[in-house]
């Protein structure tokens, strides 16, 4: 979500200046691929780990990726790289791992943020092809980015896998995404379980409700007539309804555990799906 609607809650804070909480030199030595780094969640990850020091290759569709690279350029001891592709497509996860690899001589994590709900609607309104739209966005991202970092990971003699899910697993009007957003989840289990003993963590994060500045690029047409602010309007009231403390989350609140499970620090941890909404488990 980029606002709320009511009004009831602080406005999204952006990601200029250092971050409130982070831990010096972690990300030294480390190579950390981040998709969909243009704004949001992925931008607040890598704003972070910048500001660890981490070497950084940001992806995304859109060309202000290459603003956010430059900006961290000035932040991290590291290198900073940047690529557009499209990652709803195979040949766009394999330029980008190529591109990644090139740039940095090897990758150590990999973040797959790419997601988001396009529409907000009950299931029997949707459109086939927007079913498809859905699952494209927010599960063939992850699959095909996944797929193609693997080997690189391996290669590298192991490595982390980060994917960025959701709690709308258990969410109202967004029942394609809510499904491709399961299917990440199955996929951090199942991959886990391989990978391990090519010494590959695969976990997630599943965020609820976060605050953000107004998005540069959308994600869709957003809500039209008054029947779809209402739809909308309804998965705002049950992401404060379910979470603890009545409020949505902030960005920096997204990238501390993510960031984390990134890290060596989170060395024990794998095959684990890790609710970040307020106590809201999906
Ligand atoms: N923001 C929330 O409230 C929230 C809640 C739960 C889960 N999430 C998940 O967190 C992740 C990040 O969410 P956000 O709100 O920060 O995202 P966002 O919509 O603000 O940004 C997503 C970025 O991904 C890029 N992108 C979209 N499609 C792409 C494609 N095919 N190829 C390459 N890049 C593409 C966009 O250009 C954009 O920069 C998503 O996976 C989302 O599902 C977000």
């Amino acid at each position: 979500m980029s606002s709320d609607p009511k009004g009831a809650m602080p406005t999204g804070e952006g990601v200029s200046g250092p971050p409130e909480f982070f831990t010096p030199d972690r990300f030294a030595g480390q190579n950390v691929l981040i998709t969909g780094a243009a704004q949001g969640i992925g931008q607040a990850v890598a704003h972070r780990i910048a500001h660890e020091n981490g070497s950084l290759f940001l992806v995304d569709r859109a060309e202000i990726v290459h603003e956010v690279a430059a900006e961290l350029a000035e932040v991290t001891t590291g290198t900073v790289g940047s690529a557009t592709a499209d990652l709803e497509t195979w040949e766009g996860a394999e330029a980008m791992v190529a591109a990644g690899v090139e740039k940095l001589g090897c990758i150590d994590v990999v973040i797959n943020n790419v997601g988001g709900t396009i529409w907000a609607k009950p299931f029997e309104h949707y459109t086939p092809e927007e079913i498809e739209k859905e699952i494209r966005r927010s599960l063939f991202t992850t699959l095909w980015s996944v797929r193609a970092e693997l080997p690189a990971l391996i290669d590298n003699g192991g490595g982390t896998i980060v994917n960025v899910s959701s709690v709308a697993t258990r969410g109202v009007n967004r029942v394609p995404y809510a499904a491709a957003k399961g299917g990440v989840n199955a996929l951090v289990s199942a991959l886990a379980l391989e990978a391990a003993e090519k010494n590959v963590r695969v976990v997630a994060t599943a965020p609820g409700g976060t605050l953000a500045p107004a998005r540069k690029v959308e994600r869709g047409p957003g809500p039209e007539g008054e029947r779809e602010k209402e739809w909308y309007q309804q998965i705002v009231d049950q992401t404060i309804d379910s979470s603890l403390f009545k409020r949505y989350g902030t960005l920096a609140e997204q990238a501390a555990p993510i960031v984390f499970l990134a890290s060596r620090e989170a060395s024990y941890i794998t095959g684990t799906v890790v609710p970040v909404a307020g106590g809201d488990q999906g």
